[in-house]
């Protein structure tokens, strides 16, 4: 009875792992020289052993409630994967060296900051506050900046194009397309209020105030 040494290598799966272990118990000690390749790992090792809750990921029952656990898990009951570097921003490490990382972020230990679409225009992808987002520059907006902006604003059904130019619906013209278009002329002081429509002057009045008033 008591303790009994028992000797592995590392690289052993884990059914020749409990081979290797009964081969122990029936006191040949294995520091195997047929063995694949590296070093025998020796540890106390109580046969009669229980574990409960039971070791994970392959790890083994040494002593009452004692896991040896595998390269690459840890925990009392080998129940976490380990990750090395450890995964950044807030990244979970699924399986030993692989990090499932959270949205906006990227790479294999999650350290990229990752802008779904990109960033347009000269933008730059930042993490802020743990969430991936656009910094845009000063004329651009939206979440890729992608909108341009237009400080004088574009009127009339004109759209913001690039910075600070409005494309503009029909008949308005001007940088916030802001001036109507008359193609024909309003007469006699009318003024041209939108397109092809003429605000007249009393005593004009007509499409284009061409006509006078009699009193
Ligand atoms: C391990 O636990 C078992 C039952 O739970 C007990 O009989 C045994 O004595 C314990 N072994 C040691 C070394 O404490």
């Amino acid at each position: 009875m008591g303790l009994v040494r028992c000797c592995f290598t590392e690289s052993l799966k884990m059914d020749l792992a409990l081979l290797a272990c009964l081969v122990t118990v029936v006191g040949i000690c294995a520091a195997r020289s047929d063995a694949p390749r590296g070093v025998a790992v020796p540890f106390v090792f109580d046969p009669t052993a229980t574990c409960n809750p039971p070791c994970q990921h392959a790890g083994i029952c040494i002593r009452n409630n004692t896991c040896f656990c595998y390269r690459g898990y840890e925990g009392e009951t080998c129940q976490y994967a380990n990750c090395y570097p450890k995964c950044k921003n807030g990244g979970e490490c699924l399986r030993p060296g692989k990090c499932r990382c959270p949205s906006g972020f990227g790479g294999k230990y999650c350290h990229k900051v990752n802008c779904d679409s990109g960033c347009w225009n000269g933008g730059e992808c930042i993490a802020v506050n743990g969430v991936a987002k656009c910094i845009c520059p000063s004329s651009w907006t939206g979440s890729k900046c992608q909108e341009a902006i237009c400080p004088q604003g574009c009127r009339n059904g004109g759209s913001c194009v690039a910075p600070g130019i409005c494309s503009c619906s029909e008949g308005w013209l001007g940088g916030a397309c802001h001036t109507a278009v008359c193609h024909r002329p309003c007469l006699n002081g009318g003024k041209c209020v939108s397109p092809d429509a003429c605000r007249c002057r009393a005593p004009y009045f007509g499409p284009r105030c061409e006509e006078r008033k009699m009193f």
